[in-house]
């Protein structure tokens, strides 16, 4: 019930700390999401903005820039990770599961939660080139029988276009036209976001699609794991706290501390919101 709060030493409640991850500006819209429902605890977000994007380097360098990004959160005490990536999780999640014994929560693309929906539609899971090559998509796709229902798409330069805060633009609105063109979306019953960058475009994604086509994304799938996994209960954890604590923000292990730079952060969770409202 909602008496079983654990109390520290000073007698407030207790938070816990989680970190969410990710090469950039993309594990905002995870981050954002968990913040409507788990109001009460201490977040700290990680933007690996000097190795920004991960999706077109190697496994190998990608592996490398996770491993310090933990190194560092590690560092900093918290009590579990979510991986605000999907390439991330897609190259390294195992290894980091193998290394640290912290909850380590990931990202999956929503395929299950389309094949739920429309069990015998097409799928159009989009990623990043890194993980619709990857082995965990690969196996994803085998364990949900999906091989003839999932179709795999890399749009790479939705990265870039997020990252500079380019959300809507004709050029944004063409390049997504061409490489949608080819698609019978009659066959198809939805659209994955398979990259958390993606989410800044819903609304031109939405205009270009035919309105049976549902656009569906990781977030909710992921936070519900992250309370799972950290008994985090979420109407307990509803209440919020006395004083709603602001995120700590980290581009590459240095705290954002710049105003300028605080105020570009704002405007990416504000174009999220709007975001959510677009289904
Ligand atoms: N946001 C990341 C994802 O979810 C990838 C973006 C990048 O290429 O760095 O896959």
């Amino acid at each position: 019930g909602a008496c079983d709060f654990h109390f520290n030493q000073s007698g407030g409640v207790e938070r816990m700390k989680i970190a969410f991850f990710d090469s950039g500006m993309g594990g905002l819209t995870v981050l954002n999401h968990a913040l409507k429902i788990l109001p009460r605890e201490e977040f700290i977000f990680y933007a690996d903005e000097d190795n920004v994007p991960y999706g077109t380097k190697s496994r190998e360098d990608v592996l490398k820039f996770v491993d310090e990004a933990f190194g560092f959160l590690i560092a900093q005490g918290v009590g579990a990770i979510v991986v605000a990536c999907n390439t991330a999780t897609s190259v390294a999640v195992k290894e980091m599961r193998k290394k640290y014994s912290l909850p380590i929560i990931g990202m999956e693309p929503a395929l299950k939660v389309a094949l739920d929906l429309f069990p015998n539609r097409k799928v159009l899971v989009t990623a990043t080139a890194i993980t619709i090559t990857g082995e965990k998509i690969r196996l994803l796709i085998e364990k949900l029988h999906a091989e003839n229902l999932a179709e795999l798409k890399a749009l790479p330069r939705l990265v870039e276009f997020a990252e500079r805060q380019e959300f809507k633009s004709a050029a944004v609105e063409e390049y997504l036209r061409g490489e949608l063109a080819d698609y019978d979306f009659e066959k198809f019953s939805s659209l994955v976001l398979g990259c958390t960058h993606f989410n800044y475009f819903k609304d031109t994604l939405r205009e270009i699609l035919p309105s049976h086509v549902k656009i569906l994304d990781g977030n909710a799938g992921t936070i519900n794991e992250l309370i799972r996994r950290t008994n985090l209960n979420s109407s307990k954890n509803l209440i919020p706290s006395p004083q709603s604590l602001v995120p700590k923000f980290f581009y590459s292990g240095r705290r954002v501390t710049d105003s300028a730079e605080l105020a570009r952060l704002g405007k990416f969770l504000r174009r999220l919101d709007e975001m959510e409202a677009v289904t």
